[in-house]
């Protein structure tokens, strides 16, 4: 039945076109705000150079095989997947990996969206703020010149405090992500991301040369550079670097398989998977140093995990010149990065829903983001009323996790690396080889078996390792 069903979604219009919309998926939040507060945790190079590593050993080679498995079935994650296991002659149950990942990446929506919604309001703030010197005369007025730094920390948990403005702001970046995926994947995704990604470039480019001009800008090579081995072999920061490379370049959940059955037949799949995950880590490492010479320039530390984009920040934007105008263009940057991965993260269970029901794309969109934009709020929630609870307690490492790092800890350290290790088995294991090696575009010289060899081999085993590790640190220390 699904072999014959015909294709119920449409092409991208052109490999640009795909390449923008997935390096759109691939750029967001992780790279802005999850990868500067994991690598200043994680102390600096040491996490930087396992994380290269694990995007070039583990993540790239994953990313061509889940393009490959969307681009082979035209359709969504799971009837992509449970197509090429038929004609394998693999068990359909093969199919159940992208059911955990459509499941994951719901997850990461929900509590996503609330992180968007804390840049929605931080753009709040620095445009009032910018308004302000505006009208004062003083454009290039430091960021929150009327605030002193105490005050301006005070934000971050002045905000945690408010569930009425989380849950606003929430909502309106869950209605954005879902207006858009409702428009269809031409008329919004790549619409959203031939005009999103271009300007968030040209604002990553501006903020960097500002960066390097008045902030401390060898400090910031220096800390992301200069790595650290002892550090670096610690199994805490190899399974913080792989879970990092896996949100970061948006695997194990499937966006890449929805993604890639969007691609049509010339697009070279090999090719531009090495350019999805080179660009996604490049824009990772600028970001570092963007952030790291404003942070390190006004002497504060570089270790203040998730907050170091909200209070860090603009503590250290309040005593740089320009600071007002720079704080608003940042957040505005991470908004649109936001944006074009939310709506990754939505189309998976979208093109499900149209395909398997037959319901109409906005029909389904619209179920889909009233639904997150609900659960969403018990992460909301998480950080004031239900503060206390511990949904997840009964798990090994999430004694301590709230609502809110409940669904991150879950689909970051579990659900995707989980499913991560299905499809590198799959793929390199149990579908049909003929069908897999055309998909790749490289059959032509060496990249071939070592793209084999790292898919069935190193992925699983070093999937497995992490995963085992992580969850059980005290098997190694
Ligand atoms: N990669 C995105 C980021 O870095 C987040 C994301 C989008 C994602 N789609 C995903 C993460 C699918 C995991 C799975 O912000």
């Amino acid at each position: 039945m699904v072999a014959t069903s015909p294709a119920v979604h449409p092409h991208w219009s052109s490999r640009a076109a795909f390449v923008l919309a997935a390096v759109g998926s691939a750029v967001g939040l992780g790279n802005l705000w999850r990868f500067p507060a994991e690598a200043g945790a994680n102390g600096g190079g040491a996490f930087v150079l396992i994380y290269i590593l694990c995007v070039a050993l583990i993540g790239a080679p994953l990313l061509l095989a889940e393009t490959l498995i969307g681009r082979h079935g035209q359709r969504s994650t799971v009837e992509s997947a449970m197509l090429l296991a038929r004609q394998s002659k693999a068990s359909s149950a093969w199919a159940s990996l992208a059911a955990i990942g459509m499941v994951a990446n719901y997850f990461i929506l929900t509590f996503y969206s609330v992180v968007a919604g804390w840049v929605l309001y931080f753009i709040g703030t620095s445009a009032a703020d910018v308004a302000r010197t505006l009208s004062e005369g003083q454009p290039f007025a430091g960021a929150y010149a009327n605030l002193t730094v105490e005050q301006i920390r005070a934000q971050m948990p002045d905000l945690f405090a408010d569930p009425v403005k989380m849950t606003l702001t929430h909502f309106i970046f869950a209605a954005a992500t879902t207006f858009i995926v409702a428009r269809g994947v031409k008329g919004g995704i790549e619409v959203a991301a031939t005009w999103l990604m271009p300007a968030f470039f040209v604002l990553l480019v501006g903020i960097t040369i500002y960066a390097g001009l008045s902030g401390d800008f060898a400090a910031a090579v220096r800390f992301l550079f200069t790595p650290d081995f002892e550090r670096a072999l610690q199994p805490q920061v190899v399974n913080s670097a792989l879970g990092q490379a896996f949100f970061s370049l948006s695997l194990g959940g499937g966006a890449m398989v929805a993604y890639g059955a969007y691609a049509s037949r010339e697009t070279n799949l090999g090719q531009t998977s090495g350019v999805i995950a080179g660009a996604d880590t490049a824009v990772a490492i600028i970001a570092g140093l963007a952030i790291f010479p404003i942070v390190f320039s006004v002497g504060l530390t570089p270790d203040a995990g998730p907050t170091l984009m909200f209070q860090t920040l603009p503590a250290a934007f309040h005593s740089m010149p320009g600071g007002a105008l720079v704080a608003l263009a940042f957040f505005v940057l991470a908004l649109f990065a936001a944006l074009t991965s939310s709506v990754s993260l939505l189309e998976i269970a979208t093109a499900y829903l149209v395909e398997r029901f037959n319901m109409s794309r906005a029909a389904a969109a619209s179920l889909l983001g009233a639904g997150f934009f609900l659960i969403g709020l018990a992460s909301v929630l998480s950080f004031n009323v239900w503060a206390d609870h511990r949904p997840l307690a009964f798990l090994p490492g999430f004694q301590n996790a709230g609502w809110f790092d409940a669904f991150d800890g879950l689909t970051g350290r579990l659900l995707l690396p989980l499913s991560g290790l299905i499809t590198a088995v799959f793929i390199g294991w149990v579908a049909d080889r003929r069908l897999v090696d055309e998909e790749t575009g490289l059959q032509k010289g060496p990249l071939l078996p070592l793209w084999r060899f790292l898919v069935a081999w190193l992925c699983p085993v070093a999937v497995f390792l992490i995963l085992l590790f992580g969850l059980f640190p005290q098997l190694v220390s």
